[in-house]
């Protein structure tokens, strides 16, 4: 990506600070794509968690939207987990309250329950398990139990359900505002504009949109399916961001997307990242009880996806 000079520069302050600090900047692929330039690692929910828990770094810059730093002070108790941007947060995440799984889980005692990682702590720390997109299907089938309380994306539970139709998945009524509006009119005028491009889709979009996808995959696992497949051209079904990350990965590649952003992903900045970094903060800070309970969740994960 070219970069404006003043662009440059916070670049390189940024690059020559976080050496002395022994600092990682971890970064989600639908970040801005400047923010690529300074990244130690570009991936998408699960890469992120895995690299957080890996580092040996006295400080991690997380910049990506809220649940996704907590995650990395969950898998992290003894380190600095800094988000430049304390706002960023995720609509889906929003969509469940502790209160509400508590009752859900009184309703149907019998069920396990798993929660997808764009969850909150408190969530995570009432589930079973924890799931990204690219493992969601290992976790659930993991579990023994036949019902499988599914918390909160319903399209990634009812992808899930799909997947495993010897399962009974109790779905929470959430989803991603920037998926599910993708609708099949939309994407069937998109094909004839581009007759030879493959379908790629988030497995966050609705079951008509995934029946027509030729790949369902998570952000990352989109560059691998893209990189594999032997056609030039896709048409890709998730945030617009992801485009600037899949031309930068496979330049010789032609990709269309959509124009919808999402804005949380987006509130991360160089020169918030330049300023967190000096100044330390702002810092994820989550109840001590809480994360110790959340973290089995995602310990749960790592045992049947490692
Ligand atoms: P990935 O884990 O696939 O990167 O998805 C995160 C997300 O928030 C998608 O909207
Ligand atoms: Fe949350 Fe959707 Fe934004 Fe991903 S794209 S962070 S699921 S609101």
């Amino acid at each position: 990506m070219q970069l404006m000079s003043e662009q440059k520069k916070i670049v390189k302050e940024i690059n020559r600070i976080k050496k002395q600090k022994n600092a990682v900047i971890l970064v989600h692929n639908y970040q801005r794509p400047e923010i690529y330039e300074v990244a130690d690692f570009i991936g998408d929910s699960l890469d992120l968690c895995i690299k957080s828990a890996q580092t040996d770094a006295k400080m991690i810059i997380f910049c990506g939207v809220s649940f996704m730093a907590q995650s990395a002070a969950i898998l992290n108790p003894g380190k600095k987990v800094i988000m430049p941007n304390m706002d960023a947060g995720c609509a889906m995440a929003d969509m469940i309250e502790p209160e509400g799984l508590k009752k859900h889980k009184k309703k149907y005692p019998d069920a396990k329950v798993v929660c997808y990682v764009n969850s909150t702590a408190e969530i995570k720390a009432l589930s079973d398990a924890c799931c990204t997109s690219a493992n969601a299907v290992k976790v659930v089938s993991s579990f023994p139990e036949k019902k499988i309380i599914f918390v909160p994306d319903k399209n990634l539970a009812d992808y899930v359900q799909a997947e495993l139709p010897e399962k009974e998945i109790i779905p929470w009524n959430g989803y991603c505002p920037i998926h599910s509006v993708i609708d099949d009119e939309y994407v069937q005028e998109m094909k004839k504009q581009y007759p030879k491009a493959k379908i790629i889709a988030h497995p966050e979009s609705k079951p008509e949109i995934l029946k027509i996808a030729d790949h369902i995959a998570s952000t990352s696992g989109m560059i691998e399916c893209a990189k594999k497949d032997f056609a030039d051209e896709f048409f890709v079904l998730t945030e617009c961001g992801m485009i600037n990350r899949l031309h930068k990965e496979i330049p010789k590649k032609k990709f269309y997307g959509l124009c919808n952003m999402c804005f949380d992903m987006k509130k991360n900045t160089l020169e918030s990242i330049l300023i967190a970094l000096k100044e330390g903060k702002p810092i994820i800070k989550i109840d001590r009880e809480i994360a110790k309970k959340a973290l089995k969740a995602f310990e749960k994960m790592f045992a049947v996806t490692k």
